[in-house]
This record gives structure tokens, sequence and C-alpha cells, in this order.
């Protein structure tokens, strides 16, 4: 018998946080498949050149823990010179606290007072942690939580980009909220959000652009007016993998919440970038290491990874070193390779490595990484925030 909070607890007193040594290396091919893989020359690249671009042009990297639910990483981007992370939610944004991670910031609003409580019970803890409102009566909701335990709250109002997803809307309905948190006693406006979700996969370079430079208009107006009306906002923070270099011309966003970057996908690489069909800014560092387990058919092997290991909400996946073959999904657990004109041969017990079609829902189907350089692994990082979608 328990209560649902001691339940939750539990849980996540079971969640392993550090990396894992093994006692010794161990090769990519000796791994069980399928398996999470990190190529860490490329990540740390990755993390490297957002962190020098970002600096370069004076915009602080929030990077968003959604996409790789690791405080391992978090930590990484930490060092590398990121202010702090976002978190999708509460239970993930515990688990950055309890791995020692300064500063939070959970982006989804909530609504009910036992996830305000729940959100509040971690503050007490942990005074970095943050969180977004976009509605009076959530910011009520935080306010009199907050109170009740003594404490003072650092709030993001989160604007609507026209998405309809979650924020105020722009313009005077955002400058009543603003108001408003600014009277509440226990809450202080720390900054205001606008991530355009919907502008970071548009495919080429000039429409993303000319897309989100109009989406962002709206944050802008705001921005004045609240300034207009004495408001002083020190963050703005959004933007994204697909934005990260238009920020800086726009002039809105100080905070760039990026995620994607550090591991790229099939749906990032192709959007395009400044100059060229590819986007190439960053490489891909994660795979699905799969291996070939049977064939039933000679134009046709099936290998052992399915929708149980990449996420199916976007393209399927592709192999990183075979080209003129097309996957199929096989189901749950199977996917079957058409051997079309194969760049390679393919044969039965072959290891080879996919890249995901989208990487934030793919890395939440496994739990663990296994980070390689030189084709050796050394240790293990748990996705430990995994299924920690409340
Ligand atoms: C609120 C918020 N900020 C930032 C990001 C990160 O975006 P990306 O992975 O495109 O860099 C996301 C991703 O969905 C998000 O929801």
């Amino acid at each position: 018998m328990t209560t649902l909070d001691n339940f939750y607890s539990q849980v996540r007193a079971a969640r392993p946080l550090d990396p894992i040594l093994l006692d010794k290396p161990i090769a990519l091919e000796a791994l069980q498949t399928p398996a999470l893989v990190i190529d860490l020359d490329v990540f740390e690249r990755n993390l490297q050149k957002m962190q020098s671009y970002l600096s370069a042009q004076g915009i602080a990297l929030r990077s968003h823990t959604k996409m790789h639910k690791c405080p391992v990483i978090a930590r990484k981007q930490v060092e590398a010179g990121a202010r702090g992370v976002c978190a999708a939610k509460v239970s993930e944004a515990e688990i950055m606290c309890d791995a020692g991670i300064d500063d939070v910031l959970v982006t989804s609003p909530l609504a009910t007072r036992d996830k305000v409580d729940r959100f509040i019970g971690a503050r007490k803890s942990h005074s970095g942690i943050k969180l977004v409102v976009d509605h009076e009566q959530s910011a009520t909701l935080l306010n009199d939580s907050a109170g009740a335990e003594g404490l003072s709250v650092d709030v993001f109002i989160d604007i609507d980009p026209g998405m309809g997803r979650t924020g105020v809307e722009a313009g005077e309905g955002m400058l009543r909220l603003a108001e408003f948190v600014c009277a509440a006693e226990h809450l202080k406006l720390a900054g205001i959000q606008m991530y355009a979700g919907n502008c970071m996969h548009i495919e080429g370079f000039q429409d993303r652009q000319a897309k989100y430079t109009k989406v962002m208009q709206k944050g802008i107006e705001t921005l004045a007016l609240l300034q207009d009306n004495g408001i002083e906002v020190p963050i703005v923070s959004g933007g994204g993998t697909g934005t990260y270099n238009m920020e800086a011309e726009l002039g809105l966003i100080n905070e760039l919440q990026a995620g994607s970057y550090a591991f790229m996908d099939i749906e990032y690489r192709d959007i395009g970038g400044r100059d060229s069909g590819v986007f190439s800014d960053f490489e891909v560092s994660l795979f699905v290491l799969v291996t070939a387990i049977s064939q039933p058919q000679s134009r046709l092997i099936t290998v052992d990874g399915g929708f149980k290991s990449f996420a199916s909400d976007k393209m399927p996946p592709q192999f990183r070193d075979v080209e003129g073959v097309i996957y199929h999904w096989g189901g749950d657990e199977h996917g079957i390779i058409q051997l079309d004109n194969p760049s390679r041969e393919v044969v039965l017990g072959d290891k080879l490595a996919m890249l995901t079609p989208h990487c934030d829902p793919t890395v939440n189907l496994h739990d663990f990484y296994f980070p390689y350089r030189d084709g050796l692994v050394h240790e293990i990082w748990p996705v430990s925030a995994r299924g920690f979608a409340f």
C-alpha cells in the first residue's frame, strides 16, 4: 500500500542519474540490439558549435532536455557554457534538479493544484527551478501555493506564437497577465517565453526565416508594449535548432531553447541550411544500432528495430552506411529492408547504424545510451527521465 506521491518519489529515487562505467570497454558490434548509440566526437562538436555560435552573438543557451531526458548530457551542456536547461514537464525537471542542475525552466504550463503543489515541492529544495504561466488561473494557483510555503517563484509568461498550443495571446492579453504576475506577492516576472514550434521544420532557409520573422513580430510588439507600460523583461526565451542562426538578426530572443542540435535526426537534416538543401550545421550523432535477423525473401532482409525502437510519427528510419535500400515498418519489433540497389552487401547478423526520424520520441523508447568513440563504449548513460511525461 502506498500513496500516489510516495509511489512517484520511489520511482524517481530509483532512476540512475550518473554514467554507469563498464569494467572493460566493449566494441559497438558487441552491443545487444536494438541499442541507442551516440557518436561522441560528433556529439561534442555539436555542443561546442552551438555554444560558441550563440556566445559570439550574445545569446544564452538554455538547452531543452525534453530531447535527451538525460542529466549526464544536461551537465555536459552546462559545462560547455549553457545558462541552464528547459524541461517539458515537472517530472522531467525533478530529475534534472536531483542531478544537480541549478537552473531549470519548466516550459509547459500547469493548470491544477496537484501539479502546482508538486512544482512548489521541487522549488522548496531547488531555488533555480522556474515555471511558465499563460493564464491568471494558473498564476493564482502558483502564487497561493508559493505563499503557503513562504516562497517566491520566478515565472516566465508563455506567449502563443499563433500555434494555438500553449501561451497567452500576444499584445493586450499578455500585458494584462504580466501586470497580474507583477502584482502577485509570491511571483517574480523573470522573463517571457515564445517558442514557435510551427516554424522549426519549415523546409528551406529563406522560407523558414520569412515565416519565423513574421510570426515573431507579435513578440517584438508585445515586448515593446510591456516596456511602454513600465514592465521590464530581462529574458526572452524561445527558438530552437531550426532558428538558432536567425535570432540575432531578429533581435527578440536572448535565450535559445534548442534541443535537437545535440543529436539531430532525419527530419531536421532535411529542412535545409542557409546555403544548402541539407541542414548540416549540426551533424547526426544519434543512431539506433540494429541487427539483420531474418531473410524470408532474397530481396528483403529484416532488422530487429520497429515501432518499439524508432518513433514512427515521421518518415521511416534510414541506414547511416547503406544506400539504395528502403526501410518499411515491419511492426513493433521489426523493420523490413527492401534491397533495391544496396551500396554494400547486407547479410544476416550484420549490425548497422540507423538515423532516427525524430530524435525526441525515439529517445523516450529506450532506457540507455551507449556513447562510443573509436568504436568503443566505455560507459552507459541512463535516459533517466524516460516516460516522465507527467
Ligand atoms: C518549448 C520548446 N522549446 C524548445 C524546443 C527545442 O526545439 P528543437 O529540438 O527544435 O531545438 C522544443 C521542442 O519541441 C519545445 O517544445
